[in-house]
Order: structure tokens, then sequence, then C-alpha cells
């Protein structure tokens, strides 16, 4: 089997005592790598003087990690400023939060073009190369251009907006080309590879765009939650509950996920349902992301005060109704803690996929399964039926999804999580990575590579 080569801008390097990451990527493609022969290229998640020079390399079983160091510069023009101050927004139909800067675009591409440099004498002829994700749009041209001739896949993790949209983006057509270099692109949903597929059409390049949708694994998931809840901070966390119906939010603190209007939503519960105050806690594990964007820490001051003010509206002498985390949470922790919850509350304005919700779903006893409140938005309400489904615009909608999910009996979230459940153990982390891959492979052979050396 050809050895796998991903590249993505975050790489989990195991690390002892390293706190836990929080990202989708990460998380889905360690899950996918467990059987083959891989080397996993990206940054260190460190600046230094320069961008780029001989990766630092670590091998743990039979994966390769080898990361790069980003200039302090290139970490504030690349990461901070045009991926995620530029293309976050606008591919999360946000383009009112979207600020372009030339400088920016060219730090961009010229990150690009150091990580290509770097890789490229790492590779071997008989690669299949696999790029994920908006910070490496321009990263298979730059590969080309250094003489790679190996099959290149990319996969978005992230949603792609309608055309219209994406015009917004100055010089969008360069990043249509570079990215045309590729064999073949996935994306997480129908509509998102149609609308990438009609960018790349109507900039004139007819590259293979496919839905993939990322899966997690379920049942390793399931057998962590079923020990983490017998583990300290599960007991913990259900001590204090007093026999109060937890409802339980999990997001990286970023502005796609909807979590001020799922405060507002939660205080509409209290208002419009009173049967339910003093019995439900909502707990919020938030850790603080991309600190440096501005965006990001307006947010996070935003809901500092929105859950103070939710508590001092409502809250009672012995009751808190919301508690709210912005520090990270190991992710065994946190399988506990969704097997606690009566309700996940998945609310995202737009998500390419959300493995929260798949994970609060993994996670459930299958006795006494909790329900799930999940944005029409997020790209896994298209497998998750058995959700309740809420438009996280409008905290009322919120609230009604709540109460049901409360009131439901258990006869009826038994027979909606079986068929979730089914949906999940179907679509692994691996059966996703080994779909892609077999897709890809099978383009290398049916036509000459688009772009190809
Ligand atoms: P994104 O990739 O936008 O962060 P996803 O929901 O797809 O969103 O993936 C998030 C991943 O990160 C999940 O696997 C989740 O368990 C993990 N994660 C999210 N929030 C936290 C947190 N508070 N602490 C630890 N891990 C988290
Ligand atoms: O899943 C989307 C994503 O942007 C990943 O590419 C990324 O690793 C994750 O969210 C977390 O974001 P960041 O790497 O900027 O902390």
């Amino acid at each position: 089997m050809a050895r796998l080569v991903i590249v993505s801008n975050r790489v989990p390097v195991p690390r002892p005592r390293e706190r836990p990451q929080a990202g989708g990527l990460a998380v889905a493609l360690k899950e996918a790598l467990a059987t083959r022969e891989a080397l996993w290229f990206g940054w260190s998640g460190q600046t230094a003087s320069h961008t780029g020079g001989s990766p630092e390399i670590v091998t743990v079983g039979q994966t390769t990690y080898a990361t790069i160091d980003l200039s302090s510069e290139d970490y504030r023009l690349y990461y901070t400023g045009f991926a995620n101050g530029m293309l976050w927004p606008l591919l999360h139909y946000r383009m009112g939060l979207a600020e372009f800067r030339r400088e920016e675009w060219e730090g961009y591409r010229r990150v690009n073009r150091a990580f290509a440099h770097s890789l490229t004498p790492l590779l071997r002829d008989d690669d299949v190369i696999w790029v994920h994700d908006f910070h490496h749009f321009p990263l298979a041209a730059a590969l080309r251009a250094a003489g790679a001739k190996q099959r290149i896949g990319f996969f978005l993790h992230v949603p792609f907006p309608p055309l219209p949209l994406f015009r917004a983006l100055p010089q969008g057509n360069i990043l249509l080309r570079e990215l045309a270099s590729c064999d073949l692109i996935g994306a997480q949903t129908p509509s998102d590879a149609s609308n990438l597929r009609d960018a790349l059409r109507g900039a004139g390049f007819d590259v293979p765009v496919h839905p993939f949708p990322i899966g997690i694994e379920a049942e390793e998931f399931a057998r962590e939650a079923e020990k983490a809840v017998r583990g300290q901070d599960a007991r913990r966390l259900a001590d204090s509950l007093s026999g109060r119906a937890l409802i339980l939010g999990v997001d990286r603190l970023d502005y796609s996920k909807g979590l001020p209007q799922r405060l507002r939503g939660f205080a509409a519960l209290l208002r419009r349902f009173p049967e339910h105050r003093g019995r439900v806690t909502l707990l919020q594990v938030a850790p603080v992301s991309r600190g440096d964007v501005v965006q990001y820490r307006a947010l996070r001051r935003e809901l500092d005060e929105l859950a103070g003010r939710i508590n001092g509206e409502h809250g009672d002498i012995d009751w808190v109704p919301v508690r709210w985390m912005t520090r990270a949470v190991p992710r065994a922790t946190l399988a506990g803690f969704h097997r606690i919850a009566r309700v996940g509350l998945v609310t995202p304005m737009r998500d390419g996929m959300n493995l929260v919700a798949k994970e609060f779903v993994a996670a459930q006893d299958p006795a006494d399964p909790g329900a799930l409140v999940l944005s029409c938005f997020a790209g896994a309400a298209d497998e998750l039926k058995g959700a309740i489904l809420v438009n996280p615009h409008d905290p009322d909608e919120i609230a009604e999804g709540l109460n049901a999910a409360l009131v439901m009996p258990a006869s009826e979230r038994r027979a909606r999580w079986t068929g979730d459940i089914a949906v999940l153990r179907r679509n692994s982390a691996a059966a996703w990575a080994e779909g892609f891959l077999a897709a890809l492979a099978q383009i290398g052979q049916d036509a000459p590579r688009a772009g190809g050396a």
C-alpha cells in the first residue's frame, strides 16, 4: 500500500502532558490513520524567526509527524490574517466579518510555497498526497511547481458558499486555479460539493468534486464514554446536578458555533417554559480558539457578559442556570459528560460537519439516550435524522427544540437514537478516509491528472 502523506495546518504530534486539541480535522484524521504508513506534515504550532526550513520529525508507530515553524509575521499574515480573518468568515457565509488585506493574501500564498518547499524533499515517488482544509487551497499548485507528480487529493472540512458570495473574495479565481492542480476534491455535503464545483467550473476548471461526509469511530467513542462516566470528573458533574437535567454544549469558542444565539435560546426556554426553571442546567464548554483574531476576542467578552446576565436574571440561591467554561477538557472526559447529558445542544450558524453532534450521539446510553438539538445548518443535519432540527437564528425555535427534547419520552429518544447510531456506525472515520482515498486512486488510473507536471 502506498504511503499516505497528509498535509494540514494543525498536526497533532503526540506530546505528553499537552493540552487537548479542540478541532474536528485533527480528531477525524487521527482516527483514520490507524492502519497505514503515513507522513503527516504541517505547522508545529510554534513561531520562530523564520518560516519553514527542515521539519522537526517525530515518529510514533507507523506515522511520522513532520512540522515546521512559522515566523511571527507569517503567523499574523497567513493564519490570523488571511485564513482566519478572511477565508473563515467567507466560507461560513459571514462576509460582514471578513477583512481582506493584500499583504495577508500574499503572506498566505508565500506560506503555502514554503510548505511545498519543506515537504518536497520528504516525498517518495509512489506517495499519495492528501491536503486538508482552507489553509492550503494553493498547496497542490505549489507542490506541482516544485516537481511533485504524485496523486494529490484535497478535502475541505468547512462549508463552501454559493458562487455569488464566493465572488466577493478578491483574487478568488487565483485560489481556484491553484486548487485545480489537485486530482480530486472532497467536501462535507452534497451542497458544499456543488457550490465548490460551480465555482471551479465558473473559473474554467473541471476537477472532480464529490461529497465525502466525515465520520467518527463511534464504537470507540461509546466505549470511552462508558468508561469516563464512572471517572472522577463525570461523577463530580453528575453529583453537582442534584437531579437536574443537563443540557450540554461543547465547541471551540468561535462565532460560527452560534454561542450567543444558543445562550439566548436557553434564556428563552426559561422564560417561555417556566416548568423547567430550577430543573435544568446548561453546561457550555468552549475553549478559547484563535484568540489573536479580533472578532474572537469580542465574542468572548460578549459571552462572558451574556452568561452572567442570564444567571443574574434567572438564577437562584441554590441554582446557577449556565455553567460557562473557556478551557479545553480532554476528549475522553467530554465523552463522559455527553453520556450524562439529557440534551446535546449543537447550534452552529454554519458548520462543515460538526463532529460534536456525532460524538454526542455515539456517547449515549442505548437504554436511556439523551436527545440532540441540532442546527439545520450543520453538515451533520444531513445524516442525523433523529435530531430535533432548529434554525439557530431564532432563540424561540431553540427554546422550543430544547423543550421538546426535555419532555421527550424514553421510547421516542431510543427510536431516534437507534437510527442515528446506525448511520454513525456505517460511516466511520476510517470508512470516510478509505472512501476518499479509493476514489482518488481510481481517478489516477482513469484519466491524466489535471495540471500534472
Ligand atoms: P471544529 O472542527 O470547527 O472545531 P467539530 O465539532 O467538527 O468542530 O470538531 C471539534 C472537535 O474538537 C471534536 O472532536 C470535539 O470533541 C473537540 N472539541 C470541541 N470542543 C472541545 C472542548 N471544549 N474541549 C476539548 N475538545 C473539544
Ligand atoms: O475543522 C475546521 C478547522 O479549521 C480545522 O482545520 C482546524 O484544525 C480546527 O478547525 C481548529 O482551528 P484552529 O486550527 O485554527 O485552532
